[in-house]
């Protein structure tokens, strides 16, 4: 499923408050706007537009509560990832939900980077890589982000799972030697693992303690 399917889906029906937190370009923050939703979207990079606010989630504040917030491939750039899910937490109603669609960083494993090598040589031989270096620089190059663990941690401390998936994630770099049902099935099997998931978490009625 697409990401803004996916998004679409488990967004309460429209006209449904809803927060986009880190934006980027806008596309998905105006199709909920399109789809009939009262679209707030934040980024610091935000583009021009009614419905776009140029901050940082650190620096956002509104008076009225969220029935939804959006953060796809956003919570792994924050600077402090348990401030971003409080501040997250608070802006939304009572059993408000949180749609995630995120990178897992930290789950490059060697099964994982062989198959992406592999493949990857075939469509570009010229970026031929050992096994070792390969992860030896995921890892370096990712260093600053935060990866599954950190993130499942601080959504658990906040939010109550309604939904959670792996996603294929890796085809998307291949060039059109691998497909999304491919990666799906050999996630599936455990022969690799997914480098991305998807959340869906509701604000609960009462705060934990
Ligand atoms: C990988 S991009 C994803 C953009 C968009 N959601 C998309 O998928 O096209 C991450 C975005 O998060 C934004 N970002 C980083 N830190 C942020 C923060 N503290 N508050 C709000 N947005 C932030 C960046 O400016 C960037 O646009």
């Amino acid at each position: 499923m697409g990401l803004h399917a996916f998004v679409h889906e488990h967004l309460p029906a429209a006209p449904a408050r809803v927060l986009d937190v880190g934006c980027g370009r806008g596309d998905l923050a105006r199709a909920m706007a399109r789809a009939g939703h009262r679209v707030v979207a934040i980024d610091p990079d935000a583009p021009d537009g009614d419905l776009f606010r140029t901050t940082t989630l650190e620096e956002f504040a509104d008076p009225d509560p969220f029935d939804a917030v959006v953060a796809n491939l956003a919570l792994h750039h924050v600077a402090d990832l348990a401030d971003a899910v409080d501040r997250i937490a608070a802006l939304l109603r009572s059993r408000g939900r949180l749609i995630v669609n995120e990178h897992a960083v930290d789950r490059l494993d060697e099964p994982t980077a062989r198959w992406y090598l592999d493949k990857r040589a075939q469509v570009r031989p010229d970026t031929s890589q050992s096994l070792q270096r390969c992860l030896r620089e995921w890892s370096d190059d990712h260093a600053d982000l935060h990866g599954y663990g950190a993130m499942r941690r601080e959504l658990d401390r906040r939010f109550t799972e309604h939904l959670f998936t792996w996603t294929p994630y890796l085809y998307g770099e291949l060039g059109g030697v691998a497909t999304e049902a491919e990666e799906q099935a050999l996630i599936d099997a455990g022969a690799i693992r997914a480098m991305t998931f998807r959340y869906v978490g509701e604000r609960p009625a009462k705060e934990p303690t």
